[in-house]
């Protein structure tokens, strides 16, 4: 499967090279024909070409299966470092049987831990980070009405952060671009059906009353997902057409996703949803059902200007919400900057304005720009997910680091909820 990473993306950009001369070619036969038809039916044709490519793509990053399996491995001062405590604790509880034998020897080289046998290390050693049955799961929703700005890399991130870290994730990709269930190894077109996604429980003549058919099983052993595809944007426009009851109609989805959300979240420490760039019913859905939100957005002045507007919005629609009796409640509003460049000056200018503007709401720690997430995504991936490096060592040190201190930033914000508040009620969790 480790076809080296360069040449994964030299063949890439090959491959995209040899389908847009195919797309040149096919233009110029184009031309004897009517304009206007032409014109139209390439779009067809360019959305099929670009469909199998991203097939192709996939397959090559994860020969020879569909699914991608999970190679990451940690030696044993790093999982001392992620449990927090010795590793003579980790070699003593080995020695006496309490955990498996070390991982063995490959070329002179101890191969590492897998997730697995990391958590099952948390669990022996008492080493679990999960939340106390009566601490209210995180729901956070990774929204901005913005495109671009990094929701599904924040997102995939985040879940695998989450994951490495020891605690139970449930991803739920409700934007029907999918980006979140491709960089899960999934192809959205080919390996989704409608009825994996949310579509059958948010559509107009619901086939489900609750989540738990959408649940699918990921290559992590704690992060779970809500795959979705092209077909979930039906609800867009069945809602849109749901004529003068549309108002009641809206309003009884908001609370079914929250429900259907909550119930599932019991099984989880946290819940992450990644809506779609735009203020639909899902959007608004996803605003409400969550108890939490994070912003992403660029140090660009576009970024700024537009997660201003998004913030307005979400103003003015919370108080529209509120007065049709559906309460939006947050434990926690942070931005993030997602695409920091250091060494652009004007990324530091936008980021000093936006410290003035948002104070404490904007994360100390900004996710910096890196080749390192790019590469990942073009194999479908994310950054914890990477065997080794694809860029140099240092390159992925760096981004590693970064995205252990910036994602562990929304780390302690959950966390902050749980334990120090008053414990909830029974009720009120299984209420929200
Ligand atoms: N920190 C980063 N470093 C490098 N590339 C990044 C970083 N964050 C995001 N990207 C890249 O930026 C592009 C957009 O990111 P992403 O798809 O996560 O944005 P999005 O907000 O989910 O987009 P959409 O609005 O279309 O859903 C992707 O190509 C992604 O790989
Ligand atoms: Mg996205």
């Amino acid at each position: 499967m480790e076809s080296d990473a360069c040449s994964l993306h030299v063949q890439a950009c090959a491959r995209l090279n040899e389908f847009l001369l195919l797309q040149e070619e096919k233009h110029s036969f184009a031309c004897i024909g009517a304009v206007m038809n032409s014109e139209v039916s390439r779009i067809a044709e360019m959305a099929e070409a670009g469909e199998k490519m991203i097939e192709r793509l996939r397959r090559q990053a994860f020969l020879p299966e569909s699914r991608k399996a999970l190679t990451v491995r940690y030696g044993i001062a790093e999982a001392a470092t992620l449990l927090g405590c010795s590793t003579n604790r980790i070699r003593m509880a080995e020695d006496d049987g309490r955990l498996p034998p070390p991982p063995p020897t490959e070329n002179g080289r101890r191969s590492g831990y897998s997730i697995e046998a990391l958590l099952n290390m948390r669990e022996v050693l008492g080493a679990s980070p999960a939340r106390a049955p009566l601490d209210r799961p995180a729901i956070i929703a990774v929204q901005n009405f913005k495109g671009g700005v990094g929701k599904s890399t924040v997102t995939t991130h985040l879940a695998h952060y989450f994951g490495v870290q020891g605690y139970r994730v449930l991803v739920v990709d409700c934007d029907s671009q999918a980006t979140t269930t491709t960089l899960f190894g999934f192809n959205p077109h080919f390996n989704i059906a409608r009825e994996q996604t949310l579509y059958p429980y948010l559509s107009i003549d619901p086939t489900q009353t609750d989540l738990l058919y959408a649940v699918q099983k990921t290559p992590w052993p704690n992060v779970d997902l809500i795959p979705s595809n092209l077909e979930l944007f039906d609800v867009e426009y069945e809602l849109a057409a749901s004529g003068a009851d549309g108002g009641s109609v809206l309003a009884s989805r908001f609370r079914k996703l929250k429900r259907g959300l909550q119930d599932l979240a019991r099984d989880y420490d946290i819940v992450i949803l990644d809506p779609p760039p735009a203020l639909g019913t899902i959007s608004l859905a996803v605003m409400q059902a969550a108890n939490a939100l994070l912003v992403p957005m660029a140090a660009t002045t576009p970024d700024f200007c537009s997660t201003v507007q998004f913030l307005s919005m979400m103003d003015q629609v919370t108080s529209q919400l509120a007065q049709a009796g559906i309460e939006v409640e947050y434990d926690f509003i942070r931005l993030i900057c997602s695409k920091f460049d250091s060494n652009d000056p004007s990324h530091a200018m936008v980021r000093q304005i936006m410290e003035q503007t948002f104070g404490p709401a904007l994360l100390p720690v900004p996710i910096l720009e890196s080749a390192e997430i790019s590469h990942a995504a073009l194999r479908m991936m994310t950054v914890y997910e990477l065997e080794r490096p694809i860029g140099t060592p240092r390159t992925h040190k760096r981004c590693r680091a970064n995205l252990d201190e910036a994602l562990g930033q929304v780390e302690a914000m959950v966390r902050r909820g749980w334990g120090i508040a008053a414990p909830a009620s029974e009720e009120a969790v299984v209420n929200g």
